[in-house]
């Protein structure tokens, strides 16, 4: 059976160029980079040029990445960081973080060790930047700020730049997770006055497996993984080296074919907002679905009933693979703490349609089709 994939946002496909790269790291050159023989040497300078590639498309430092097992690792690492080595004692956050930012904010905070505050959120999902302003000028304690880029439920797109500002302005420590958005927008760190950001390959065709945080130089951090000198002492344990050249390769290939994938990316979303309101009665989209989101993810909320609620389960039977959530949602009883945090009071069967270069507009005549059928 055919099938469509619409779950980019959960995970992309393996670019088989990136695949190409990373190869030689598994085969010939498998050598342990902390080796000082030819065969470490050569894994060593894989990384190393991996390195330069990603801080040279960020604009940064190569010292100032640090390559991780994934996204998650990288918050935790950042979060972690902030409380422990900058004196951080108050976390502000939003409700509708990924859970790697939310249940690392929720455990220091369960240990005694910050106080929370979770700034509001407007009616469709975005930061209540006013609010934001209020709760760092009220804060008298050393502050961290975590909040996303992009929302990976519903797509919406925060205001990095204005937020990294106001940071700055009342002293506070920033960190962003942009797992969603690293590698699908153009991310020039001189302007985006993060501290800390966190990325991950799988999201953008790379592999799974491989992460990377940005530190701002000069913040004196320690590691969470002890045991070894490796990414000069932020990381202990031996490097995943294909992962490292997998990552680079594939955040390269996908800025050189940025702008084109953008614009088709974006017209399959609109395409199918068309489609479907064309064809179903009473469907709502979640969050923001203009400028401010990310042109990968859209958030469909259907009416409530049997057939919708079923929904997920039968597109599968046919072969369409969407997201009742979040991938790590998906699945669990209880719905999306996302949904739920932006519209508290609402009942619809949200469902998440992510999009690649890849998906084709034929292949959303077909989940049109089949979706009206299954309704
Ligand atoms: C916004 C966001 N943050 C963090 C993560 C976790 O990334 P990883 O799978 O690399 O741990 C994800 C992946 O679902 C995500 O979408």
């Amino acid at each position: 059976m055919e099938r469509i994939y619409f779950d980019n946002a959960a995970t992309t496909s393996l670019d088989p160029e990136v695949l190409k790269a990373m190869m030689p790291y598994y085969t010939e050159h498998f050598g342990n980079p902390s080796s000082i023989y030819s065969y470490g040497r050569e894994a060593r300078m894989a990384i190393e040029a991996a390195r330069k590639t990603v801080a040279n498309l960020l604009h940064v430092k190569p010292g100032e990445i640090t390559f991780t097992s994934c996204g998650t690792e990288s918050s935790n690492l950042a979060i972690n960081a902030a409380i422990r080595d900058l004196g951080c004692t108050h976390i502000i956050t939003s409700t509708i973080e990924h859970h790697a930012t939310l249940h690392t904010v929720q455990f220091l905070h369960s240990m005694g060790l910050c106080e929370v505050s979770y700034v509001n959120l407007t009616h469709d999902g975005h930061i209540d930047v006013v609010h934001l302003e209020d709760l760092l000028k009220s804060s008298h304690q050393k502050t961290l700020v975590t909040l996303m880029h992009a929302n990976n439920e519903v797509g919406n797109l925060s205001d990095i730049v204005y937020i990294g500002e106001l940071c700055e302005r009342y002293d506070a420590i920033f960190h962003s997770d942009t797992v969603q958005t690293l590698a699908h927008f153009l991310l020039d760190l001189q302007e985006v006055k993060v501290h800390f950001m966190s990325g991950s390959a799988h999201k953008f065709h790379g592999p799974k497996g491989s992460g990377i945080l940005f530190a701002r130089q000069g913040l004196p951090i320690k590691p969470i993984l002890h045991g070894g000198s490796q990414e000069r002492n932020m990381r202990a344990g031996t490097e995943n080296v294909a992962g490292i050249v997998g990552f680079a390769k594939a955040f390269e290939l996908n800025m050189q074919s940025h702008h084109e994938d953008v614009v088709y990316i974006r017209s399959l979303k609109n395409y199918v907002i068309e489609k479907l309101t064309a064809a179903i009665p009473d469907i709502i989209f979640h969050g923001d679905i203009g400028e401010r989101s990310l042109y990968t993810v859209l958030n469909v909320g259907f009416p409530v009933n049997d057939r919708s609620e079923m929904l997920s389960i039968n597109l599968d039977i046919a072969g369409i693979c969407v997201s009742g959530g979040s991938a790590c949602n998906s699945g669990a009883q209880g719905g999306s703490h996302v949904i739920k945090g932006i519209y508290p009071h609402e009942s619809k069967v949200p469902i998440r349609f992510s999009f690649s270069k890849h998906n084709t507009f034929e292949e959303i005549d077909k989940v049109v089709l089949k979706i009206s059928e299954l309704l």
